[in-house]
């Protein structure tokens, strides 16, 4: 049988196959960051749909760090009710599911803080002073806690994507002289405090998972040399699994190239040749593999070349809540086109979550 309808574990959570849907905001949360009723639907039918972990799309863990409309929260104990009927509706459904903690530094909407001043756009972002981030540590901290109470199985750092923790990790964006930037050491600071909180704040067993950026793609952001050295430092003090993405402020395009493995059944993979050497660095901690995954060849190709041990996509889901069941029965690739109709700009907020694809 292919490994990757085996099981797997995340820590002590055990999964019922290899594929994981990748953290993927629905934009429809109330102004609050309460989720509203039409999310249950969605993510019942990836339930039912039989990937092995959802992870839910981003959450705030501070009200000044929501980085776009519709997002939902875990800064307070109001948003627990609701994500407590989600995570039900879910373990009804044999699924299992993971809460993703975010800040958006710079990328919020209301209050533009960062590492450094910066500009993104026409806005000037503020640094942070050294008691806010302190603050900022403590409300991902708090928020784990919450995402346990409301019976989630486990976390996911948001480490990637240009928010908070990913604007710290960059030497772009991250121009400070104290112990929060400069060398890697000190721009990983941040990470690791939060990561050390909340393994203070949750129970023993339960796992937490990172998404990590393999590179930039800026000139002169965080690279794939930065990317493995932070990896290998929070999986040795015991992260239970990481997740590589990768783009983020001052990404260029044609610079993703590099982060492309020149084997043909991997080249989908837009991180492939990247997350060699992110795996090398961390093994035995456990790697999910996101980003242009769609065909079982390369799903196979991934996970007995052993680069990976769980398959992780986003915009396949979208179109296909049920592609798990579809991959089982015979079905090869995705149908998703990656038109990235479902994530334009013009969708935040005002429509929920749904493959546009004419
Ligand atoms: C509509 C949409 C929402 C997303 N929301 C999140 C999010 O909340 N957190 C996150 O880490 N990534 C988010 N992503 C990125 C995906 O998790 C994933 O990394 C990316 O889409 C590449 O994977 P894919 O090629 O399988 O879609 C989002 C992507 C899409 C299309």
């Amino acid at each position: 049988m292919s490994l990757l309808f085996t099981p797997f574990k995340i820590g002590s959570l055990e999964l019922k196959n290899r594929f994981i849907r990748s953290a993927t905001t629905s934009y429809w949360s109330d102004k609050r960051g309460i989720i509203r009723p039409e999310i249950f639907e969605l993510y019942s039918r990836l339930a039912k749909g039989g990937v092995g972990l959802i992870i839910k799309g981003h959450l705030f863990v501070k009200e000044s760090g929501k980085a776009h409309v519709g997002m939902a929260g875990l800064s307070n104990d109001y948003h627990i009710p609701e994500l407590r009927k989600l995570t039900d509706e879910i373990h009804k459904n044999e699924g299992k599911i993971a809460a993703q903690l975010n800040h958006g530094g710079m990328l919020s909407l209301g209050d533009r803080v960062g590492p450094s001043e910066y500009l993104v756009g026409t806005h000037k972002t503020r640094a942070l002073s050294s008691e806010e981030i302190h603050e900022i540590v403590e409300s991902f901290g708090e928020a784990a806690e919450r995402a346990m109470t409301a019976g989630f199985d486990c976390v996911q750092i948001h480490g990637a994507h240009g928010y908070l923790i990913s604007q710290f990790l960059s030497r772009l964006t991250n121009r400070r002289t104290d112990e929060w930037g400069g060398n890697l050491k000190n721009r990983m600071h941040l990470l690791l405090e939060i990561y050390d909180t909340i393994r203070r704040r949750v129970c023993k067993k339960f796992p937490i998972m990172l998404k990590i950026n393999c590179d930039d793609f800026s000139p002169n952001g965080f690279t794939i040399d930065d990317s493995v050295r932070v990896a290998e430092t929070i999986c040795r003090r015991g992260l239970q699994t990481i997740e590589v993405s990768g783009g983020g402020i001052g990404g260029q395009e044609p610079l993703r190239q590099r982060a492309r493995s020149l084997d043909q059944k991997l080249s989908e993979a837009s991180f492939a040749g990247h997350a060699i050497r992110i795996r090398k660095a961390t093994k035995p901690t456990s790697l999910a593999l996101v980003h242009g995954i769609r065909s079982l060849e390369c799903m196979e190709a991934l996970v007995n070349k052993d680069l990976a041990d769980f398959i992780s996509m986003s915009r396949p889901f979208i179109r296909e809540p049920d592609f798990v069941k579809k991959l089982k029965a015979g079905q090869k690739a995705s149908t998703c086109t990656s038109c990235n109709k479902c994530i334009s700009r013009d969708v935040f907020g005002k429509m929920m979550l749904r493959c546009n694809l004419d």
